[in-house]
């Protein structure tokens, strides 16, 4: 018995090893290359906030609930690191976002900031139409209904506009998930 723990300990410390070594050079690619193969979505998450996000830091833009939030109306917030880390996509992060004049298509909150960074799954996608789950997620897929944390990084603690700010800011995980871009039927199952 001990030796077949012992066995499953250590598969799952090379898986995890494997994991980290893999999800280590993943890149952002942006909303573009997305759009190749997922028209439906890419039309439908066009249609949300979370696309013109990047205007919401332009001074005179959504004045009235800047004041409420404690900012400053005016002021031009574009370049404000503090900001793009939740309003731009992999902002700091190999691929992502870097400044609205270097990297203007990876403004927003894209695809990848709930699905991971794709440079390695949209390969594995582009390669077999019916790869399974476990390999686009062994190089940083996400299935976003399976884990609040990775919205919590950006719908979390330190976002001005918290629920502390106004209720309408509460961030109800299986709500949102439905609200975050209609949903198709895929074509392949997995
Ligand atoms: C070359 C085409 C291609 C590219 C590029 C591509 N995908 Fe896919 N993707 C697919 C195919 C094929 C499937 C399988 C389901 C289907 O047929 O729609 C899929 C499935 C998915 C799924 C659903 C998986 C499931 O079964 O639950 C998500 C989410 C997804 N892709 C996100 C992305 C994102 C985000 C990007 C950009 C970073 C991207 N894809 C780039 C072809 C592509
Ligand atoms: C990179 C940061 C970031 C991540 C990660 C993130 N969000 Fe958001 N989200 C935002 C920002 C910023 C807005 C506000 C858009 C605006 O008005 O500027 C937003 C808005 C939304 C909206 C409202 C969209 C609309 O058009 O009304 C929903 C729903 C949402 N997020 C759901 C989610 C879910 C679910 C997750 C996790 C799977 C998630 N978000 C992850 C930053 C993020
Ligand atoms: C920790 C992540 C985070 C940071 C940092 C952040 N935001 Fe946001 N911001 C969000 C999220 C999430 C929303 C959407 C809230 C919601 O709809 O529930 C949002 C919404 C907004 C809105 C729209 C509010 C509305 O009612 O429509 C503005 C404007 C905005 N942010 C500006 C800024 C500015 C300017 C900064 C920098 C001083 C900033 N944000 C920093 C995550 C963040
Ligand atoms: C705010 C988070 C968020 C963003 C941004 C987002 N998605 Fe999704 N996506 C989801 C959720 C939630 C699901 C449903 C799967 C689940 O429950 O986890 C989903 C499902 C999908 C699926 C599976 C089929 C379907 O329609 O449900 C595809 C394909 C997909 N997304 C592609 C994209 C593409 C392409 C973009 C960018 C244009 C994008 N997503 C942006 C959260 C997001």
């Amino acid at each position: 018995m001990r030796k077949v723990i012992s066995v499953v300990v250590s598969f799952m410390f090379v898986m995890a090893f494997f994991t980290i070594a893999n999800a280590a050079d993943v890149k952002y690619i942006g909303v573009k290359k997305c759009k190749a193969c997922h028209m439906k979505q890419y039309k439908a998450w066009k249609k949300t906030k979370m696309f013109k996000s990047f205007d919401n830091l332009k001074p005179g833009v959504k004045a009235a609930e800047k004041t409420k939030a404690g900012l400053d109306p005016n002021k031009d917030y574009t370049s404000d690191p503090e900001c793009l880390k939740c309003h731009t996509t992999g902002y700091g992060k190999p691929g992502g976002f870097k400044s609205i004049a270097e990297t203007p298509k990876l403004a927003g909150v894209q695809c990848e900031a709930c699905h991971g960074p794709g440079s390695k799954f949209s390969k594995i996608m582009k390669k077999n139409k019916k790869f399974k789950l476990a390999e686009v997620k062994a190089v940083g897929w996400i299935l976003p209904s399976e884990d609040e944390k990775g919205c919590m990084t950006c719908h979390g603690g330190d976002s001005p506009f918290s629920e502390k700010v106004d209720p309408k800011y509460k961030f109800n995980f299986k709500e949102r998930l439905e609200k975050t871009h209609e949903h198709f039927k895929l074509k392949y199952e997995h």
